[in-house]
C-alpha cells in the first residue's frame, strides 16, 4: 500500500509544532503501525531528517506506552492499542494523521512523546496496600469472594495508556483513577488504606489539573482494556463514602 502521513512534528516543549507530510511506500498490511513508523524513521535516517519521536516499549498490548491520536481517535480505529494495530485496517491511497495525546495534563515533550507522569503521581497517591514486614503469611489466609476477585481483576487491566484522557473532550482522567482505585478498594487487602485511596487518588487527580467528568463516555469506548464507565460511578460512591466516614470519626 502507498499511504501520506500527516504526523506532528515538535522539536520539544517549548517550540510550536505543526503537521508535516510523508507518503510511504511498500506498506505491508500485516504490519503493526508502529513497525510502519519504524519503516519511516530509517528512511528519515537515511535522507538525515530526524527520526519522528514516539513512545513504545512492549508492542504487545500490556505496558501503555504506546499513545498515538490515529485520524482522531486515540489508539486508532480499532479497540486495541497503537502497537496492535495493524496497517490493514487502512486502503491503499488513505491519508493518515498522526498526533500526540492531546490533554493539558499531559504536555508534548517532542513529536509524538507526551509527559504522563501525572499519571505516576496519582499512583503514589494511594495505589498501594500495606504490607507488614516479618514473615510471609500463610497462603489463602485472607480469604477474598470470587466476585471481589473478578472486580479487581477487571479493573487490574488498566494498563495506564491515557487513551480514557485523550479521548475526554474535559482531559479528565476519572476512567484511569477509577480502575486503579476500585482495583484495590474491593479486595480485603485494600481495606486499610480504603477511605485515604479514594481521598488521596482524586486530590492528585485534580491538583494535576485535569479536566471534570461529565460522563461522555468517549474514554471508556476509547480504552483499549475495555475498563467500563460504571467504574466512574463506583469510585464516586466509594469517595462519598470516604468523606462521610472521614467527618464521622
Ligand atoms: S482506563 Fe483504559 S484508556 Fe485509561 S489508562 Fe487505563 S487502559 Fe488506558
Ligand atoms: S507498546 Fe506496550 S502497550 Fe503498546
Amino acid at each position: 500500500m502507498r499511504l501520506t502521513l500527516r504526523v506532528w512534528r515538535q522539536k520539544n516543549d517549548r517550540s510550536p509544532g505543526a503537521m508535516k507530510e510523508y507518503p510511504v511506500d511498500g506498506v505491508s498490511p500485516d504490519m503493526s503501525f508502529l513497525e510502519m513508523l519504524d519503516t519511516l524513521n530509517e528512511r528519515l535516517t537515511l535522507e538525515g531528517e530526524e527520526p519522528i519521536a514516539f513512545d513504545h516499549d512492549c508492542r504487545e498490548g500490556i505496558c501503555g506506552a504506546c499513545s498515538l491520536v490515529i485520524n482522531g481517535d486515540a489508539h486508532g480505529p480499532e479497540r486495541t492499542t497503537a502497537c496492535q494495530l495493524h496497517m490493514r485496517s487502512f486502503r491503499d491511497g488513505d491519508t493518515v494523521d498522526v498526533e500526540p495525546w492531546r490533554a493539558a495534563a499531559f504536555p508534548v515533550v517532542r513529536d509524538l512523546v507526551v509527559d504522563r507522569s501525572a499519571f505516576d503521581r496519582i499512583i503514589q497517591a494511594g495505589g498501594y496496600v500495606s504490607v507488614p514486614t516479618g514473615a510471609a503469611p500463610e497462603a489463602h489466609a485472607t480469604p477474598v469472594p470470587k466476585a471481589a476477585a473478578d472486580a479487581a481483576f477487571e479493573h487490574a487491566e488498566c494498563i495506564g495508556c491515557g487513551a480514557c484522557v485523550a479521548a475526554c473532550p474535559n482531559g479528565s482522567a476519572m476512567l484511569f483513577t477509577s480502575a486503579k482505585v476500585n482495583h484495590l478498594n474491593v479486595l480485603p487487602q485494600g481495606a486499610p488504606e480504603r477511605e485515604t485511596r479514594v481521598l488521596d487518588m482524586v486530590a492528585q487527580m485534580d491538583a494535576e489539573g485535569f479536566g471534570g467528568c461529565t460522563l461522555t463516555g468517549e474514554c471508556a469506548t476509547a480504552c483499549p482494556k475495555g475498563i467500563p464507565l460504571t467504574s466512574i460511578t463506583s469510585m464516586n460512591k466509594e469517595w462519598l463514602r470516604a468523606n462521610r466516614k472521614v467527618s464521622r470519626d
